[in-house]
């Protein structure tokens, strides 16, 4: 039995949880995604697997991106880099949605599937419905030969590795970094993007991974306010732009894990109705980082704060103006806002797994979930 104990300590790489192990990888998981995929100094993107879909893009009238879960959070992140690079509209479906319903699709329509197992059900479903259709399909997953990949015209793997907790973590940053190239790809065949931007961008996306390293350094600070919530009955996640599914995420790994109730929102919606929910014991999570919509974000805070909520504030290194306003801020490197998901991502992730051990919850196997659902 201590040889079992053993075994597992040493599969999960000294650290308590595969769910941390994982956190803890990102560093490597995202290089290991962009590894052989970008030239920074000729401001170029490899990707193989879609290589000769070139035209195809270039002439897209719509992406659409299917997934379901933490995998439709990342699509989500993805639509506002493809439409802001790439200048393609692009929606965002529930994979299980999207295939009763009776959509619109044509030949000149990409379909993006994303799923990190590569066997979800639903998400299959929609890529058979979509495919019967005519549109070509793009598969972004994590487990190598799983069935996703295989039905799919071409895709790109995420290369985060295998993810054993079953809150996705790794394989969240990895899609996000796959779709990063994928859009920034697209810019380069539309001709969306100057070339000095888009080689500006390749420099930084290689930096990723040590400002990720950084933003982990926060762990001790993000323990001690998970002490103060772990009693919480409900959370609110706020963020706008990319911030906003970036919320969506927050919340839900709480949830998962915790099983605190928590809602993600756009920050301008909360005055539509979870401002009611505001008092003294709700703990108000904001992605308040320097970026186009920190005035606006700043004001929401204001907002929250009028109602006594507390507010705990994911801010860029060096902010001063919402830390004065905030009950607890948690930092985060600066970079462009294009890498803003990445970066913001990491402190709700320790965030929700310091707050659910503290519960005394099972993080790596919470109850009522798995891992992949390949059941409708
Ligand atoms: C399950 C998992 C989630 C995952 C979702 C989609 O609900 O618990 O972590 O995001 O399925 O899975 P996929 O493998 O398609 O990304």
């Amino acid at each position: 039995q201590q040889l079992e104990i053993k075994l597992e300590m040493l599969e999960k790489g000294g650290y308590e949880h595969f769910m941390l192990k994982e956190i803890y990888e990102q560093p490597r998981s995202i290089n290991d995604c962009m590894r052989g995929r970008i030239y920074p100094l000729e401001g170029k993107i490899q990707l193989g697997g879609i290589k000769e879909y070139a035209e195809k893009f270039k002439n897209a009238h719509r992406i659409i991106i299917v997934a379901c879960g933490t995998s439709w959070h990342a699509g989500l992140v993805g639509e506002y880099l493809i439409e802001e690079y790439a200048r393609i509209p692009v929606e965002v479906e529930y994979a299980s949605e999207f295939r009763y319903r009776n959509p619109i699709i044509s030949e000149n329509d990409i379909v993006i599937a994303i799923s990190q197992s590569g066997e979800t059900a639903d998400t299959m479903a929609a890529i058979e419905m979509a495919k019967s259709k005519g549109a070509t399909i793009f598969g972004i997953c994590n487990v190598v030969g799983a069935s996703i990949p295989r039905l799919s015209d071409a895709g790109m793997y995420t290369h985060a590795g295998p993810e054993i907790g079953v809150a996705s973590t790794k394989a969240f940053t990895a899609q996000v970094t796959a779709l990063t190239l994928m859009a920034f790809y697209m810019a380069e065949v539309k001709g969306t993007l100057p070339k000095t931007k888009l080689i500006a961008l390749l420099s930084e996306l290689e930096r990723i991974p040590s400002l990720v390293e950084k933003a982990l350094e926060s762990d001790k600070l993000i323990l001690e306010i998970a002490e103060k919530f772990k009693d919480s009955r409900n959370a609110l996640f706020l963020g706008r732009g990319s911030g906003f599914p970036v919320a969506l995420e927050g919340a839900l790994k709480l949830k998962e894990i915790s099983y605190i109730h928590a809602e993600g929102y756009p920050a301008a919606e909360m005055k539509h109705g979870p401002i009611a929910l505001i008092d003294e014991e709700m703990p108000v999570i904001v992605i308040a980082t320097k970026n186009s919509s920190y005035e606006k974000v700043i004001s929401n805070i204001q907002e929250v704060k009028a109602r006594k909520g507390i507010v705990v504030a994911i801010v860029t290194e060096g902010d001063t103006d919402v830390v004065k306003m905030a009950d607890y801020s948690i930092e985060i490197p600066a970079s462009d806002e294009a890498f803003l998901p990445l970066l913001a991502t990491i402190p709700l992730q320790l965030l929700s797994y310091h707050i659910a051990v503290l519960r005394g919850c099972n993080v790596d196997q919470p109850r009522n979930l798995a891992k992949s659902v390949t059941v409708e």
